[in-house]
């Protein structure tokens, strides 16, 4: 089978999966629009998701907006870091991803991570060209762009905003609450399904780079010194893993189990290993096939801003026995107290979390008390900023309090405070317990791909008496239609029988499609290029047999076998 991306565009566009939005006035680059099965396909892929992720491994879920404030993504980093390489053709005018004309041109597998300036040299070097038109960009300038959309929010335009780039600081900015709803008790996740967005460059493959996007996305905070994941759960689990170790020497994947992984070191955060171990059986449970999967661990110049380290879940979506084609379909990241740092820096709240100690513990701990009444008429507005940088050095310097003057800064000027007024005092203090800022380990899930790989994992091709056909072979937890009723042909009863099916099996939960138009065979074969697993069809025996009975036809096998329909249901459950 060649070609796989193509036909799967084709078949998703026939066949109501997705096609690109608004063909009608010559479509949008990098915006998608999932017609009925793809948006049955994306919901039951993002239900299977919330009931592991959320319900089975007992997080929350919240929704938070999709747009922010600047404020939000100052804190991040985001609005400083948040940036690909572009560069123009002077040609045909079309902007290109540089990293990427790069990677795909000369033996460098990863080129996100270099500088404009060093990009520029590849494209010197190299001679490359214009994706579009062959034309030479030797000499061309590669910038940065920023990939967030900007907007402004209320009529006052002074007020700038962002769609979001990923779901996770709806979850970061909201920490306060959530601690206090989990009662400060570690650890716990949150987790978020929806839209994020991304400006980038050069959209590709329907669903695989787009503008607008959905993440499923668990944020799990946890005390790096106490809190350990359940290993037990899914320590025998086999991983394929590709480290950063065996990419640079381009050896082979390594197959250990979660538990191995860890002892031997490959992977440094057992949450993480733990998060591949859960991750890895869901993929298996809804369709992804496993032969086509690894885990690929970031290079260190390719870690996102917030990350110490990352692991990809990425699939190959390839056509068997062609160029291999990995993408990436979940990052799996150690953000450390990376965000929960920098909003408690930035906003006036407390972003810690108070960890109690098991027994209290005697400490010493330095004070100033400094004599105001001294420190406000000799130096004014400046009297407290200089009574906090006195008790800071009581803390970093204390043997600096044994000099008669003690030197402070405090903008940039020094000023010698004498001791004396400053109080400066050594005491022992009981403590319950410190504030801690959480760390945050977070699975991060791109459900269009996750769509996307499904369809091209389950794209078949095989042969039916003689007669070629294509077959999704879809895993029945993500189907979006399960089951397809039939009259032979909408006449004598037979309709108004099968529409009578169709609403019972509705009825019974079932995403249940009624067809009576063309031959049966033509209808069998629309199925089967949907993935319905079960065909029913209500023919003249129905009609005539008691009890009644229909036939059952199985999507894979083609096989019928005759089931009376008031075991019909139960049969198909
Ligand atoms: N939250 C991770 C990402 O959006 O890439």
């Amino acid at each position: 089978m060649k070609d796989l991306d193509r036909k799967v565009a084709e078949l998703s566009k026939r066949r109501g999966f997705f096609s690109q939005t608004a063909e009608a006035y010559g479509g949008v680059a990098g915006f998608q629009t999932f017609g009925p099965e793809g948006a049955e396909l994306k919901r039951n892929i993002e239900n299977s998701w919330r009931a592991k992720f959320s319900d089975e491994l007992g997080n929350r879920e919240i929704e938070a907006p999709t747009i922010m404030p600047e404020a939000v993504f100052e804190a991040s980093g985001h609005l400083d870091t948040f940036d690909d390489m572009i560069v123009r053709c002077p040609e045909c005018g079309e902007s290109s991803r540089a990293d990427h004309i790069v990677e795909d041109n000369t033996e460098l597998d990863e080129a996100e991570g270099l500088s404009t300036e060093k990009i520029e040299e590849l494209f010197q070097e190299h001679d490359l060209e214009c994706p579009e038109c062959g034309e030479s960009l030797a000499g061309e300038k590669v910038e940065d762009f920023h990939l967030m959309f900007e907007t402004t929010i209320g009529p006052d335009s002074g007020n700038r905003g962002y769609l979001r780039p990923e779901t996770a600081q709806g979850i970061f900015v909201e920490f306060p609450r959530f601690k206090d709803y989990e009662r400060g008790q570690l650890p716990f996740g949150i987790t978020q399904i929806g839209k994020s967005y991304r400006n980038e460059i050069s959209p590709r493959k329907g669903l695989v780079r787009v503008r607008e996007l959905t993440q499923a996305e668990l944020e799990h905070f946890i005390d790096p010194e106490e809190d350990r994941p359940p290993m037990d759960e899914v320590e025998d689990v086999e991983l394929k893993l590709y480290s950063r170790e065996r990419q640079s020497e381009k050896g082979d994947l390594q197959r250990l189990t979660v538990r191995e992984s860890v002892e031997e070191g490959v992977i440094e955060s057992e949450w993480i290993a733990y998060f591949l171990g859960i991750a890895t059986e869901w993929y298996r449970s809804i369709g992804v096939d496993m032969e086509r999967f690894r885990y690929r661990q970031h290079q260190n110049d390719e870690l996102s801003h917030y990350a110490s380290d990352c692991w990809d879940a990425e699939a190959d979506v390839s056509a068997l026995g062609e160029e291999e084609d990995w993408i990436e379909i979940t990052g799996f990241a150690y953000r450390g107290c990376y965000d929960l740092k920098k909003h408690h820096e930035h906003s006036e709240e407390d972003y810690t979390v108070f960890k109690e100690y098991d027994e209290p513990v005697e400490e010493e701990v330095t004070e100033v008390s400094p004599d105001m009444a001294f420190l406000g008429p000799e130096y004014g507005d400046k009297a407290g900023e200089i009574a906090e940088a006195l008790q800071e050095k009581a803390e970093e310097n204390p043997e600096a309090f044994e000099q008669d003057e003690i030197a402070v800064e405090v903008e940039g000027e020094e000023y010698s405070i004498p001791s004396e007024r400053c109080g400066f005092e050594r005491k022992t203090v009981t403590k319950n317990g410190e504030h801690i800022l959480p760390h945050v380990v977070e699975p991060s899930f791109g459900i269009d791909r996750m769509v996307y790989t499904i369809l091209a994992h389950s794209y078949d091709e095989d042969e039916v008496d003689g007669e070629e056909r294509t077959v999704m072979r879809f895993d029945e937890e993500v189907a979006p239609t399960e089951v397809a009723v039939f009259p032979l042909m909408d006449k004598e009863g037979l309709g108004e029988k099968a529409r009578e099916v169709a609403d019972m099996l509705r009825s019974e939960g079932l995403s249940v499609k009624y067809d009576d138009t063309g031959n049966i065979g033509k209808r069998y074969r629309r199925q089967d290029e949907v993935g319905t697993p079960y065909c029913v069809t209500i023919d003249y025996d129905t009609l005539e047999e008691e009890p009644e009975t229909v036939t059952v036809r199985d999507r894979d096998s083609t096989e019928q076998e005759r089931v009376r329909i008031d075991e019909l249901a139960e049969h198909l459950s």
